[in-house]
């Protein structure tokens, strides 16, 4: 019997971020799907105001290793996605490689914590800069050339649960995120023309290491009504009849279950859309 087709094969995939956590998620499931991939991240601190360990070299080598186990072939670099520069020669030596640019998938992202008032202008600066200005960076680097190809494609933009709701303790982040949602519906409009859709996704409590729980533990032990606005996830996994209880996390893997089928034929008639990943936590 002959192997079923998978969804994205021959067709080429950007991901922001994509050392670990979710975009290293990304960029291996895409390339299960059948997409060569270009995994991009800045394998660096990005601030002291960034508190929780930054990725690095061996972790992007991680991502490379991995992808290319699917068989897949991959074009890795050392990216800051605040500079455009970069990312546009990026794209340029990818499709010159590739020959195509189908899926994008802006994931990088950095979080601090505070009230607003008591937020240092690098913590502001920091997570603006990069969440939102250095989003919108890649998506003036890669729709271009998606465009050029005439292929048409899909772009998905990680905004959060704090893109669509209030997040006390950490509004700066709520900003840029809730900026991604504006900027992909605008997109979806103005490219539409072209093929290509654009979805946000609004992942909650994903479990990488970008979660600090001593932080957070830190915030709400200080300002315990926070906290009604972390709640745990209302949905519970029941094997075999047992319930395993409220859960705190997600994996990334599960995260990319939807951007693979943001990115696909499947989820065509998408476009302009914010989809919660979140198991329902944000109804309450
Ligand atoms: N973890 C969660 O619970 C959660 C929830 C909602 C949304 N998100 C979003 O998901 C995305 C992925 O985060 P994650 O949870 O995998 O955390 P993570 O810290 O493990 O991954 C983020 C990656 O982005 C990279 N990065 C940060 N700034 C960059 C820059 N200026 N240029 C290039 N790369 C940069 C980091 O080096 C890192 O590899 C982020 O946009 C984040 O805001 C996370």
């Amino acid at each position: 019997m002959a192997a079923a087709e998978k969804s994205l094969e021959g067709r080429v995939a950007f991901v922001t971020g994509a050392a670990r956590g979710q975009g290293r998620a990304h960029a291996v499931r895409l390339a299960n799907e059948g997409a060569d991939i270009i995994a991009s991240d800045i394998c660096a601190p990005v601030s002291n105001s960034v508190t929780y360990p930054p990725a690095t070299s061996e972790d992007l080598a991680e991502t490379v290793r991995a992808v290319e186990a699917t068989g897949r072939k991959v074009l890795a670099r050392e990216v800051d996605i605040r500079d455009l520069e970069a990312q546009q020669k990026l794209v340029a030596d990818a499709v010159e490689q590739f020959g195509r640019l189908d899926v994008v998938v802006a994931n990088a992202g950095v979080l601090s914590w505070g009230r607003i008032w008591e937020l240092t202008p690098e913590q502001w600066d920091t997570v603006v800069d990069v969440n939102l200005n250095g989003t919108w960076r890649t998506i003036r680097a890669t729709v271009p050339a998606m465009i050029e190809a005439g292929n048409g494609g899909s772009i998905i933009i990680v905004s959060s649960s704090a893109g669509v709701k209030a997040t006390p303790g950490n509004a700066h982040y709520a900003a840029s995120k809730h900026g991604l949602t504006a900027l992909t519906n605008s997109l979806a409009l103005e490219v539409g023309e072209f093929g290509i859709r654009v979805n946000s996704i609004h992942p909650y409590s994903i479990d990488t290491p970008m979660i600090e729980p001593e932080a957070m533990g830190a915030l709400f032990a200080k300002h315990p009504s926070f906290l009604h606005s972390f709640a745990p996830m209302p949905y519970h996994r029941v094997t075999d009849g047992k319930s395993e209880g409220l859960a705190a996390f997600m994996a990334p893997e599960e995260v990319a279950n939807v951007v693979a089928w943001l990115a696909g034929d499947g989820s065509s008639t998408l476009s302009g859309s914010q989809i919660a990943v979140d198991r329902g936590v944000m109804k309450y």
